[in-house]
C-alpha cells in the first residue's frame, strides 16, 4: 500500500462535517430563523453559502454590500453552524451580460451560450476575469478573521457547463497554449500527424478550436482538452490566490464531479491544487448499482487525496430533477449512501441542500429539509442521521486501510478514447474499470483507483483497465512493478496510443507488449447482442483481439466465433515471481466473476472480512483502533465475520455481526 497521510490542513469541523449548500437569500428572515432551529435540531456543523450571491453582494457594476452575508455569518456562528464560503464567480451577473455579452461562452458552431444558468463566461475571457477577481478581491477582504468562516470554495463545478469554449478568446489562448507545448509549428504537426489529409500548419495562427462541423484530429482534440482543463485550473488558481493572500490559514476548495470518467476537467491533475479535495456526487435512481457507483468515486477521491480524508461537498437526499423520471431513495438509502461515502475516506456528509426551493430551475430537487417542512419522514432521517454522525467522531482520526489492489485511472487516458474515430466508438470510458471494480466490490476487496504516476510499491495487485492512453513512464512503472514481484492485469485497448494519441506500432498493446510476452495483431469488435465463449466456459462481449502469446502462457483460449482457439486470456510469469495477465475480450457474467477469484488468489488479495451477499465492508483505522463499516445494501438480514461495538448502537457483538436488512453499522472492532 501507498503511504497514506492525514490531510495537513485543519478540517472545517469538529468531527464528521454535516451540512449542505444553504442559500438563505431565497428566504424571508422568519425562515431563515427556522432554519437556525431546525439546523441545530438536525445537528447541521456545516453550510457552505453565497455560491451563487455575486448579485447579493455587487447588485450593480462597482457597487458593493456585504450587509446581508454580514448578518448571516454573525447569526451562523451564533448557532454554531461553520461555514464553507463561496466564491461567488459561477453566478455571473445579468448587469455584467448586458455589459459585455462577449465573456460568453461559445459552442462548437459559434454560438454563445444564453446569459443566465450558471458558469456563464469564457474560461479564457480576461474580462470575466478581471470582474471575478474584483468581487472575490472585496469579498476576501471583507471576511476576513470571522469566526464562522472555517473554508473556501471557489466557484461551483468548474466546467460544468463552459468547460469547451469556441470564442475567439479561447482560439487565441488555445494557440498560445500549443505553442508554448510544441515551440515549433513542425512539432505540432509532427505530434498530432497532420500529414493526414493534408492538413499540415504553416504557422500557429492557423490552429482553430475543434469545432464546427468535421472529423478531427486525435492529437488535436485531445490537446484542446487538456487547454480547456488548464484554462478552467487558471481561473481557480487566479482565485485562490486572492484568498490566500487576505486568508493564509483557511482551506481553498473547489467542488469536482468525479464519477466513473472522464471527467470534465483533469480533477487528478487538478487534486494538488487543492487543500482539501472534495466531491459532488448523484447517484441515478434507475442504476441498480448506484452503491457501487459511490464505492469507485469514493476510491477514486481517495486517490486523489493520497490516502488521506476527503469531503462530499453534495449529494441529494433523494431525488435530482434532471432525468426523465428522478427516482426518489429507497427507505434506509440516505443513510446507506451517506455511510457508503464515510467508509470510502469522506470526512463529511454534505447535501445540496438544505432547504428546497420553491422557485427557480431546481425547485423540486430534494433538500434535507423538503417543502412539506420539518414534519416529514425525509426530515425525521435527516435527524436521525445527523445524531448517528456524532457519534462518529473518533472517525475523523482514521484512514481507509488495507487496499491491496490499485486500478490505473487518467483522465487524458478517456479524453484520449473519445478523441476520433475508434473500432468501437464511443465506448465509455472506465466501463471496464467499473465492472471489475464491481467484481472486487461483491467480495469485499478494497481498492485504491489512483493516477498512473502514483506509487505501486505495496500493492499485492495492479490493474490497468481499459488505460486507452499510456506514457513510456506509466508503462515502465507498471513493468517495474511486476518485475519486481507485483501482479498485473492489463486489459484489452490500454496502453494503445501514446500521450500525442499516436498508435504505438508493433502489436498491441504497444504499451505492455513486451511485459505480457503476448502480442495481438487484430481487433475484432463483436456486434451489440452478441458473445463468444473461451474454452473454459466463460462468456465474453464487445471486444476480441487476436492474441499471439509469445512467451506467455493460455490461460484461456476463445472457442467459437472468428477468433477460435486463439488466446483470450494470458498469464506470463516473470523471473521474480511476478506476473502479467492480458485480458483480450470483455468478461460478462460469472465468467467475469471466476477470472477475479483466479486473479485475486493468484495475487494473494484477501478481503476486508468474510459477509453475506449484498454487505459491504471497508476498514477505517487510525494507529491503535479500527472500525469495520458495514453496510446492508440487501434485502435480507446480512452478517460478517466481525467482533466489536457498533458505535451506532452500542451493541457487542462476539465473532459475528448482524446487519439489518438495509442497515447499516459502524464497528470499533477488537
Ligand atoms: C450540483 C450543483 C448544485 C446543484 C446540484 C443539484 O451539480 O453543484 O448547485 O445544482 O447539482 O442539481
Amino acid at each position: 500500500m501507498t503511504e497514506k497521510n492525514l490531510t495537513p490542513v485543519a478540517w472545517p469541523s469538529d468531527g464528521i462535517a454535516f451540512g449542505g449548500d444553504y442559500n438563505p437569500e431565497q428566504w424571508s428572515a422568519e425562515t431563515v430563523r427556522e432554519d437556525m432551529k431546525l439546523m441545530r435540531e438536525a445537528g447541521v456543523n456545516l453550510v457552505t453559502l453565497g455560491v451563487f450571491s455575486w448579485v447579493v453582494y455587487e447588485p450593480t457594476e462597482g457597487r458593493f454590500d456585504f450587509s446581508w452575508l454580514d448578518g448571516m455569518l454573525d447569526l451562523l456562528h451564533e448557532n454554531g453552524i461553520r461555514v464553507d464560503l463561496g466564491t461567488p464567480t459561477a453566478a455571473v451577473p445579468m448587469w455584467l451580460h448586458r455589459l459585455h455579452p462577449e465573456i460568453l461562452p461559445q459552442d462548437t458552431l459559434g454560438h454563445p451560450l444564453a446569459p443566465g444558468g450558471r458558469l456563464g463566461f469564457c474560461p479564457s475571457s480576461p474580462i470575466y476575469r478581471r470582474f471575478a477577481l474584483r468581487v472575490v478581491e472585496r469579498l476576501a477582504e471583507h471576511v476576513a478573521g470571522h469566526p464562522a468562516i472555517a473554508m473556501w470554495h471557489i466557484s461551483n463545478e468548474l466546467g460544468g457547463g463552459n468547460a469547451r469554449c469556441h470564442c475567439p478568446v479561447s482560439t487565441e489562448h488555445f494557440q498560445r497554449w500549443v505553442q508554448r507545448k510544441y515551440g515549433s509549428i513542425e512539432a505540432v504537426n509532427a505530434a498530432w500527424g497532420m500529414t493526414f489529409w493534408g492538413n499540415s500548419y504553416s504557422s500557429f495562427e492557423e490552429i482553430v478550436t475543434p469545432g464546427g462541423i468535421t472529423a478531427h484530429n486525435p492529437g488535436h482534440l485531445l490537446d484542446f482538452e487538456r487547454f480547456s482543463s488548464d484554462a478552467l485550473l487558471e481561473q481557480y488558481r487566479a482565485e485562490r490566490q486572492v484568498l490566500k493572500r487576505h486568508t493564509p490559514a483557511l482551506p481553498v476548495t473547489t467542488n469536482f464531479m468525479v464519477g466513473m470518467g472522464p471527467d470534465v476537467v483533469d480533477y487528478t491533475r487538478w487534486a494538488p491544487e487543492m487543500d482539501i479535495v472534495a466531491n459532488d456526487h448523484y447517484t441515478y435512481g434507475l442504476d441498480p448499482l448506484r452503491h457501487q457507483d459511490i464505492a469507485f468515486s469514493g476510491d477514486r477521491m481517495r486517490g486523489m487525496s493520497d490516502g488521506g480524508p476527503w469531503m462530499l461537498m453534495e449529494h441529494a437526499a433523494s431525488a435530482p430533477s434532471w432525468h426523465p423520471i428522478n427516482l426518489a431513495k429507497k427507505p434506509g438509502e440516505l443513510t446507506r449512501h451517506a455511510f457508503a461515502h464515510l467508509a470510502r475516506g469522506s470526512n463529511s456528509v454534505m447535501y445540496f441542500q438544505w432547504r428546497a426551493s420553491k422557485s427557480g430551475t431546481e425547485q423540486f430537487h430534494s433538500a434535507m429539509l423538503p417543502h412539506a417542512g420539518s414534519d416529514t419522514r425525509a426530515f425525521a432521517s435527516i435527524q436521525q442521521l445527523g445524531s448517528q454522525l456524532a457519534r462518529l467522531g473518533a472517525l475523523t482520526d482514521t484512514i481507509v486501510t488495507g487496499a491491496q489492489v490499485a486500478f490505473l485511472h487518467d483522465n487524458e487516458a478517456g479524453w484520449a478514447l473519445r478523441s476520433g474515430l475508434k473500432p468501437i466508438n464511443n465506448p465509455p470510458y472506465a466501463a471496464t474499470a467499473r465492472a471489475l471494480h464491481n467484481a472486487l466490490f461483491e467480495k469485499n476487496v478494497t481498492v485504491d483507483v489512483v493516477a498512473p504516476w502514483a506509487p505501486l510499491h505495496g500493492y499485492a495487485l495492479v490493474v490497468v483497465p481499459g488505460l486507452f492512453l499510456a506514457s513510456d513512464e506509466t508503462a515502465q512503472a507498471v513493468t517495474d512493478y511486476a518485475k519486481a514481484g507485483g501482479t498485473v492485469l492489463i486489459t484489452w485497448f490500454s496502453g494503445i496510443v501514446d500521450p500525442s494519441n499516436t498508435v504505438r506500432t508493433g502489436g498491441y498493446p504497444g504499451a505492455f507488449r513486451e511485459l505480457l510476452g503476448a502480442r495481438g495483431e487484430e481487433f475484432v469488435p463483436l456486434a451489440e447482442g452478441t458473445s463468444v465463449t473461451l474454452d473454459n466456459g466463460w462468456r465474453a462481449e464487445r471486444w476480441s483481439e487476436l492474441v499471439h502469446a509469445d512467451s506467455a502462457d493460455v490461460i484461456a483460449r476463445y472457442a467459437d466465433g472468428d477468433l477460435a482457439g486463439f488466446p483470450a486470456i494470458t498469464r506470463r510469469t516473470l523471473p521474480s515471481g511476478g506476473a502479467a495477465w492480458y485480458l483480450s475480450t470483455d468478461l460478462v457474467g460469472d465468467g467475469l466473476r471466476e477470472f477475479t477469484e483466479h486473479l485475486l488468489a493468484d495475487a494473494g488479495v484477501r478481503s476486508v472480512c468474510a459477509t453475506s451477499a449484498g454487505v459491504e465492508a471497508v476498514r477505517r483505522a487510525s494507529d491503535t483502533t479500527s472500525y469495520l463499516f458495514l453496510i446492508n445494501h440487501g434485502e435480507a438480514e446480512g452478517w460478517a465475520e466481525a467482533s466489536g461495538t457498533d458505535l451506532l448502537t452500542g451493541t457487542r457483538h462476539e465473532s459475528r455481526v448482524t446487519v439489518p436488512a438495509g442497515g447499516v453499522a459502524v464497528v470499533q472492532e477488537v
